[in-house]
């Protein structure tokens, strides 16, 4: 092997065994398994969009996959390849040196390297963590930590960082071999409370009935933090920590980051509900099918406007695959002004075929449902639960974050809670509101009424300006 073709060969591990290689030829890159990963009796894919019952994988579909391991920021992109002395901030250029610990089970390695256990930890003080913080703060895109060489990486926009804790609480930099098992978060440049409103929004989903990832506000110094657990890690009895497979609904799907928005031609509640349905086993289909359907529900009861299909995920453990943990939950109805998010609002996927909140009626919560595969009547009463229950969840769970969420903040917070809900509710209590399907997504409901003394129920009718063909009985 000359040393050329080794830098063109990464290998990935996937939770301790070498599941396969990387290779690019040519600016392209493929991923062939090895053939110890796929003799395995019960072990994952490294994706839906990558089964390991096929030996060797093309670009069109591993180049997505190994891009969505990075930050979505281009300028932290561009900072790890300056940092790296690599010329062009490719996913493979970038992974070579920070893909030891990326979100899931994977870890990408130089060709030949060997990941070692968990012991590779540098410990870290808590003034390091508040200087890191700051830097953070300063600049959104210095998620590594330049001095000491930490390597994890993981998607998203905003600033982060990943930390191993141990099992004595103590913090400690991921060096890249150890797995790191806790995301730290500032929140939305340019969005003040963003951080506090990530942390409130991901316990009363919680409270409302949604698997949420472990989530707590630390301060590290004078500076605070939202620490996110990560749910790709298991703990074992003696410390050692291991990877558990994930993947985000992009890579599921075999895309590319830049299509996580339905709006710039991404997936939308049907095609991530027709996903689940594909890919979850079958003891966790049901679960994973009425798991979505509740997080679509709150994403619009509570305005959830980034849901976007990368902030939803696939575990997939030995050869089961459910829905991952919710994480990076926000209601936008906590940070905007009620008439902002009421007037120009926007969900990240379209309900039942409508983006504004303000457009959104009963009727398309019913075609949501029908799209999620779940009874209309469920949905809308699942909807009702989540929106009567959100007000208060928010006002205890702001009770109990006084540090992070200050009186002020409490309030706009609760205030911003009960208006939405109280939108929610109104379209929810519509009762003009039909119970059944529409027949086509510009019928108009007539309401029951009386003409010329006689009753005539409700019913569908075709918009005007719409031919008659279109619309069935
Ligand atoms: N609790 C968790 N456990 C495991 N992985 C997680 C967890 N939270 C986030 N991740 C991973 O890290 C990635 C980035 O995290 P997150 O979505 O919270 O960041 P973000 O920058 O707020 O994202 P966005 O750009 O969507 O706003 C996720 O896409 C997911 O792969
Ligand atoms: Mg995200």
């Amino acid at each position: 092997m000359t040393e050329q073709a080794d830098t063109d060969r990464l290998d990935l591990w996937l939770d301790g065994a070498l599941a396969g290689t990387l290779q690019r030829a040519r600016g392209e890159v493929t991923f062939t398994y090895a053939a110890s990963y796929q003799a395995l009796r019960s072990a994952p894919s490294l994706s839906v969009s990558i089964p390991r019952q096929t030996t060797t994988h093309g670009p069109e579909a591993v180049e997505p996959w190994i891009d969505n391991l990075l930050p979505d920021s281009d300028t932290v992109r561009s900072r790890w390849a300056a940092q790296f002395g690599e010329r062009r901030p490719t996913a493979f250029n970038l992974l070579r040196h920070m893909g030891a610990d990326c979100a899931g089970a994977v870890q990408i390695l130089p060709h030949g390297d060997i990941p070692a256990d968990g012991s590779g930890h540098r410990p870290l003080s808590e003034v390091e963590i508040a200087e890191h913080l700051r830097e953070l703060r300063r600049d959104d895109a210095s998620w590594a930590f330049a001095r000491h060489g930490g390597r994890f990486s993981l998607g998203g926009q905003q600033g982060k960082f990943a930390l191993a804790r141990g099992a004595d609480g103590a913090w400690h930099q991921p060096t890249g071999r150890g797995a790191s098992t806790h995301i730290v978060k500032i929140g939305i440049g340019g969005l003040p409370r963003s951080d506090a409103a990530e942390l409130v929004t991901m316990r009363v989903a919680r409270r409302l009935g949604l698997t949420v990832a472990g989530v707590e506000a630390l301060w590290f110094e004078d500076q605070p933090a939202v620490v996110v657990e990560r749910f790709d890690r298991l703990a074992e009895p003696g410390g050692a920590v291991r990877r558990l497979h994930q993947e985000d609904l992009c890579q599921a799907l075999g895309l590319w980051r830049t299509a996580k928005y339905e709006a710039d031609g991404g997936p939308g509640v049907g095609d991530l509900a027709a996903l689940i349905t594909r890919a979850a086993s079958r003891h966790d289909l049901a679960g994973a099918r009425e798991a979505f359907a509740r997080a679509v529900a709150f994403h619009w009861v509570t305005a959830g406007t980034d849901a976007h299909a990368k902030n939803y995920a696939l575990l997939h453990v030995g050869s089961r695959t459910a829905l991952a943990p919710h994480y990076d939950l926000m209601s936008a109805a906590l940070v905007l002004p009620a008439r902002e998010v009421w007037h120009t609002g926007r969900l990240a996927m379209r309900l039942g075929g409508e983006y504004r909140l303000r457009g959104i009626a009963a009727r398309h919560l019913d075609r949501a449902a029908h799209e999620l595969g779940v009874e209309p009547t469920w949905f809308r009463h699942v909807a009702r639960e989540q929106a009567a229950a959100f007000p208060d969840a928010v006002s205890d769970v702001v009770a109990q974050e006084r540090r992070l969420v200050d009186g002020p903040t409490a309030q706009a917070f609760t205030d911003g809670a009960r208006r939405r809900a109280t939108e929610a509710l109104r379209v929810l209590d519509d009762a003009t509101a039909p119970a059944t399907i529409p027949p086509e997504p510009s019928a108009i409901w007539v309401p029951a009424h009386t003409r010329d003394g006689r009753t005539v129920d409700g019913h569908w009718r075709r918009r005007p300006g719409t031919p008659r063909a279109t619309v069935h009985p």
